[in-house]
């Protein structure tokens, strides 16, 4: 199930638009009823304004309705030619993990994030990313 998962990260990379880093990111939402959900990452000629993998996936599930039926999350990166290929996995940049909170504390589910890498993946809970992190709960 959760290879399942990650393999449809590692396929949703075929489809980044990197030219400029050439850092080819997919993403893969699991919905409560089996569903996945992927993203890739999509880059600007204005750096800065690049779109990730984690966040493209999310919100592409938030515009289907979906946002609160997301109970993990797979990413997977690489070279075009070598996306999961390293022994090391990459894990989500802070920028998704603040995205991924927001799934978490919507849905009251410590998200679990598998990160694919070349003999596997490793797999945190969104906790273990980014503790003491901000949230709704702070704005009260
Ligand atoms: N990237 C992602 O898509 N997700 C991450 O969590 C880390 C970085 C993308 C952004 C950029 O297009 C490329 O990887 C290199 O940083």
């Amino acid at each position: 199930m959760t290879q399942n998962l990650v393999n449809a990260a590692i396929k949703a990379a075929a489809n980044a638009y990197a030219p400029y880093s050439n850092f080819h990111v997919g993403a893969a939402v699991l919905l409560d009823n089996g569903d996945i959900v992927t993203g890739s990452n999509f880059e600007n000629a204005s750096y800065g304004m690049t779109l990730c993998a984690e966040t493209v996936a999310i919100a592409k599930a938030n515009s289907d309705g979906l946002l609160k039926n997301i109970v993990a999350i797979a990413v997977a990166g690489g070279p075009a030619d070598g996306v999961a290929a390293n022994a090391e996995a990459i894990t989500p940049c802070g920028r998704c993990r603040q995205i991924i909170k927001e799934v978490a504390d919507l849905t009251q589910r410590d998200i679990p994030v598998h990160c694919a890498r070349a003999d596997g993946y490793d797999s945190y809970l969104l906790s273990e990313l980014l503790p003491h992190g901000f949230g709704p709960a702070n704005l009260k």
